[in-house]
């Protein structure tokens, strides 16, 4: 079976590619960096000859509201009709657990426009939309921090490592298209003041962590549930704990940089 996905040399991209070579599938890492752009098409018509799934795990290289807009709707369209006209039977994009939640964010905004086109079209698909990555749980801390201060509300939080979610994405990409949502997760719930707490003290990073119930995250409003999946999420293996100790034992300036 021939697979194209788009953004390959992502994060969850490059993970979700090697896994789906290694169960012998045929795969395209497709991005601006080999060529492709789902952007302005580049590309694009070479890479889906006769592919059977295309799997778009891109993401919008400014979060600023119009640009995500421009990116996720532009892209949408162009995978679908490219997806199309190559006669491929499956689309799988990856989105986020409590997107319809988030919408006073235009990065969220940009999400549901995904996702909704991607339900307006004849394709069949499947929409898979996972909660945090434990590689963006850092990122997080950064975006609210004032001086040494990070504030953060504690509402539920269910985060999941990249590799679940690339293992969850090569096992939905290589079966029927769900024509629907399924939801991923991590093993675990905590709180989001508490795990960051624990990420920056394992990073000995010298942030304080301040539980501020009206702070919120990435700046948009949230209550206990915002962030957490449904009871009938499907769960990644990795916990957290065992997660962050071997990004912190193997490579700690990687994990800084990165997470
Ligand atoms: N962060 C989270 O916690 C989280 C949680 C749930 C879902 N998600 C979703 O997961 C998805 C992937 O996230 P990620 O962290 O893996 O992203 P990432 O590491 O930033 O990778 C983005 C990929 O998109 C590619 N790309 C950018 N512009 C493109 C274009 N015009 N044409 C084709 N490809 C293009 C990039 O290619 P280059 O390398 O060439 O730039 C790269 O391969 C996003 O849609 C996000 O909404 C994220």
């Amino acid at each position: 079976m021939k697979i194209v996905v788009i953004g390959g040399t992502g994060l969850i991209g490059s993970k979700l590619v090697k896994k789906l070579r290694e169960h012998g599938h045929e795969v395209v890492a497709a991005a601006p960096k080999t060529g492709v752009n789902s952007l302005t098409g580049e590309g694009l018509a070479d890479a889906l000859k006769d592919a059977s799934v295309v799997v778009d795990v891109t993401n919008a290289p400014s979060w600023e509201d119009t640009a995500a807009l421009k990116f996720f709707e532009t892209s949408t369209r162009n995978l679908l009709a490219y997806g199309a006209a190559a006669g491929a039977g499956h689309h799988v994009a990856l989105s986020v657990v409590g997107t319809e939640r988030m919408l006073q964010s235009g990065y969220f905004r940009a999400k549901i426009a995904q996702e909704n086109l991607i339900k307006a079209s004849s394709t069949p698909y499947s929409i898979v939309r996972a909660t945090q990555f434990f590689e963006f749980v850092k990122q997080i801390a950064d975006y609210s921090t004032e001086g040494n201060q990070v504030r953060l509300p504690p509402v539920l939080f269910q985060p999941m490592a990249a590799d679940d979610v690339a293992s969850a994405l090569a096992r939905i990409a290589t079966n029927s298209p769900v024509n629907g949502t399924v939801e991923i997760g991590g093993p675990e719930q905590s709180r989001l003041d508490e795990l960051v707490r624990r990420c920056l003290a394992a990073l000995q990073d010298p942030r304080e962590v301040i539980t501020d119930p009206n702070a919120g995250y990435y700046g948009i409003p949230v209550s206990d549930r915002t962030l957490v999946p449904d009871k009938d999420a499907r769960l990644g293996e990795t916990r957290f704990e065992d997660w962050l100790k071997q990004a912190v034992d193997q490579a700690p300036k990687a994990l800084q940089q990165r997470a």
